[in-house]
């Protein structure tokens, strides 16, 4: 068994240092806080960059709720903040307004139904293509549970896959298409020839930023998880899928981790910590490569700015246990910790001032 005490901990630190990276994922099993995660993640690159975009693809959405603020499909500034946007779209809705052509629908749809998916990869495509143009200096997702995740990174190769299927249709129909088009009651504007156009313009933002997730230098995908034998392996199986896709990751948040700082007298908590050791030394072997954060937990949600915000600070300071060390050591970190937190609020302050 590995020893806590030998492993250095390690911070979410190197996400807010690595300043090439464009694309932040956050994922994994429901509930172990995957928005919490993101949530206080944007806020604490909003600090290091320019501007930051935090996106919920769950169609969930619980960005409102982490925020208690309510958001949209366009980016809204969150309050308190002049760098930080959040919105939430709907990857199962959007394409809705795709086909809204009569007669372009029904062929279309035809098409599209005989690829399962494409109808998601193209409105995620388009969600990326607006993004694309607005040119945040880092984007966040806080994405739904697993399985949709893995589902959402596989739509470039759905829609390639997809646009070529109908290309092969088109050469092998050839001239039938384009009467079909016009039987169908669709001008030039929906007509065959713009279908493809649109297809083949998704495909070339989809390529691109299919490249970009690739990229370890712009893209990175942070695994969240708890001290749980489901979590951890709902972990590994991301880990692997991620591996496949070529998607980087090498951190790995374990939140609501127990801390013997309290006097735990409760046979409940102490049984559930004995438990949740056994997972932590699991995740320390699998994934000695990797950085792991762990998270208290703690007795009460967290939710809105201010909780957000005094969570973070686990993010880049290892959580210490308070009863281990003497007074002086103790007394020495809280002073530290305080320190950080006015030179915090201090920087921010500046922002604030700066931005009005
Ligand atoms: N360390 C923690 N201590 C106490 N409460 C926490 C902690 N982390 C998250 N929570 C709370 O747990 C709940 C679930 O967290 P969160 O919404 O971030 O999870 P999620 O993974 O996004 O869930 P979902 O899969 O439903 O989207 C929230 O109410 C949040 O405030
Ligand atoms: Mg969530």
């Amino acid at each position: 068994m590995a020893d806590q005490q030998e492993i250095p901990e390690g911070t979410m630190q190197n996400v807010l240092d690595q300043e090439s990276l464009k694309w932040v994922f956050v994922g994994g099993k429901g509930g172990v806080g995957k928005t919490t995660c993101s949530s206080i993640l944007s806020i604490l690159l909003a600090r290091v960059r320019p501007s930051v975009l935090i996106i919920s693809t769950d169609p969930a959405h619980n960005l409102s709720d982490a925020f208690q603020q309510r958001f949209t499909k366009i980016p809204t500034l969150v309050h308190g903040f002049n760098n930080l946007y959040a919105m939430e779209v709907d990857p199962t809705v959007e394409h809705e307004d795709m086909g809204s052509s009569e007669g372009m629908d029904s062929l279309f749809q035809e098409l599209a139904g005989a690829i399962p998916g494409i109808d998601e990869a193209m409105s995620f495509a388009e969600m990326l293509k607006l993004v694309q143009t607005m040119d945040y200096s880092v984007i966040v997702f806080d994405t739904a549970p697993t399985g949709h995740t893995l589902r959402l990174l596989q739509f470039p190769s759905i829609l390639e896959k997809g646009l070529s299927k109908i290309m092969s249709l088109k050469s092998k129909f050839g001239g039938l298409f384009s009467q079909m088009t016009r039987l169908f009651g669709m001008d030039d504007e929906f007509g065959e020839d713009a279908m493809l156009g649109r297809l083949e313009g998704m495909k070339d933002i989809i390529e691109q930023v299919n490249m970009q997730f690739k990229d370890p230098d712009l893209t990175t995908f942070v695994c969240v998880c708890i001290p749980e034998f489901l979590s951890l392996y709902e972990t590994e199986r991301l880990v692997q899928e991620l591996t496949k896709f070529e998607i980087d990751t090498h951190n790995i948040i374990i939140n609501q981790v127990i801390f013997d700082d309290e006097d735990v007298e409760s046979k409940l908590l102490k049984a559930r910590m004995k438990m949740q050791q056994k997972y932590l030394d699991q995740f320390y072997m699998l994934y000695d490569d990797f950085n792991i954060t762990k998270l208290p937990l703690l007795p009460q949600e967290v939710t809105g700015i201010e909780a957000l915000k005094a969570f973070s600070s686990h993010f880049v300071t290892p959580y210490q246990s308070l009863c281990s060390s003497d007074p002086v050591e103790r007394l020495e970190r809280r002073v530290s910790g305080l320190k950080q937190q006015l030179e915090e609020a201090e920087a921010e302050l500046e922002r604030v001032k700066r931005g009005k």
